[in-house]
């Protein structure tokens, strides 16, 4: 491969809180190494409209604590195209930039991908607040985004106790059911529903709720992941069968944004600076990763064939706990 001198960095997809700390992480990490930082606004939109200008020292000053992205994102129909995908790779040519730094969800690791493929090195970041990247055990935001949730659920619950009613929760996470479980976890819920696990509407969610009021519980809090949806719907149907009042809440885009947790500002600089030492030292085609607690990096085409899921303990851990 090439020497790299020049890097760019952009964001794509979801945003997620921490994003700002890794894109800083990459501006100072390689400005450290000698290396010329661009920024690349909205995610491969930008980088095929050549919305791309250089970064400085100052350029991510007063970024660290600040949801969202400084750099904007998008997800990119155009990108998906082959004549996207080859007007990117001229764009890149055409402003000097030997390698990309990508922080994103699997989607934006796709595009990835098919620049390397194209000879443009890349590295991606995982960057999403529903913690659905296989190779990594955590991605940037999820953290910041389950604090979001479970302050809403305290909240939450309160009113549903003064009421003694039953809540239904729905929190983001796409097909997976990441930010549900531990949410449901971190706040007490009686029953939590999600894509990886089949669920049977009696069982799971009738029957610990009427049992539970026989043991005198003044709330009751279901959450429902988004892959499943339909929150509405079910606080209809469990007011209907139980006669126990029910109030659904759709959490939203509340939970996508805020200023970024210790935990997301730290791993995102670790993974920032990780990103930049690959590439100055040669190394493309990667994404960086959290494993056992520690930053490790994968190819990028392995990283996208792996699989994960939601870890079975939890679930049963949720279940043993809501009595
Ligand atoms: O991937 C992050 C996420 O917030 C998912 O949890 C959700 O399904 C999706 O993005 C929502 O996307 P948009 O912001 O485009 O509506």
């Amino acid at each position: 491969m090439a020497e790299i001198k020049t890097i760019g960095v952009l964001t794509s997809g979801g945003d997620a809180p921490g994003m700002n700390a890794a894109i800083r992480a990459v501006v100072r990490a390689g400005i450290h190494y000698g290396l010329k930082v661009m920024g690349i606004r909205k995610g491969y939109n930008g980088l095929i409209n050549g919305d791309i200008f250089e970064m400085n020292l100052r350029s991510v000053s007063d970024i660290l604590h600040r949801g969202g992205t400084i750099l904007q994102t998008a997800r990119s129909a155009e990108f998906a195209t082959e004549a996207g995908l080859n007007k990117a790779v001229t764009i890149t040519k055409i402003f000097g930039i030997d390698g990309i730094v990508v922080i994103g969800g699997d989607g934006s690791f796709r595009g990835a991908r098919d620049l390397s493929n194209l000879g443009v090195p890349t590295v991606g970041i995982p960057g999403t607040i529903d913690n659905d990247i296989a190779c990594s055990d955590y991605t940037i935001g999820f953290d910041t985004a389950l604090n979001t949730v479970k302050d809403a659920i305290d909240k939450i619950r309160d009113t549903a106790t003064s009421h003694e009613r039953c809540s239904v929760i729905e929190v983001m996470g796409r097909h997976a059911g990441y930010i549900a479980i531990h949410a449901g976890i971190a706040t007490g819920a009686e029953a939590i529903i999600i894509p990886e696990k089949e669920f049977d509407f009696h069982r799971d969610i009738i029957k610990p709720i009427i049992e539970g009021k026989h043991r005198g519980k003044k709330h009751d809090i279901v959450i429902l992941a988004e892959g499943i949806g339909g929150a509405v719907e079910m606080a209809k149907k469990i007011q209907a069968e139980t006669g126990i009042e029910a109030r659904a809440t759709i959490l939203g885009h509340i939970q996508r944004g805020g200023s970024p947790t210790v935990m997301d500002r730290v791993i995102a600089s670790q993974m920032g600076a990780k990103a930049v030492q690959l590439l100055k030292d040669g190394i493309g085609n990667r994404v960086i990763a959290m494993k056992d607690n520690k930053i490790v990096d994968f190819d990028i085409v392995e990283a996208l064939n792996m699989t994960k899921t939601v870890d079975q303990d939890m679930v049963e851990l949720a279940k043993i706990l809501a009595m």
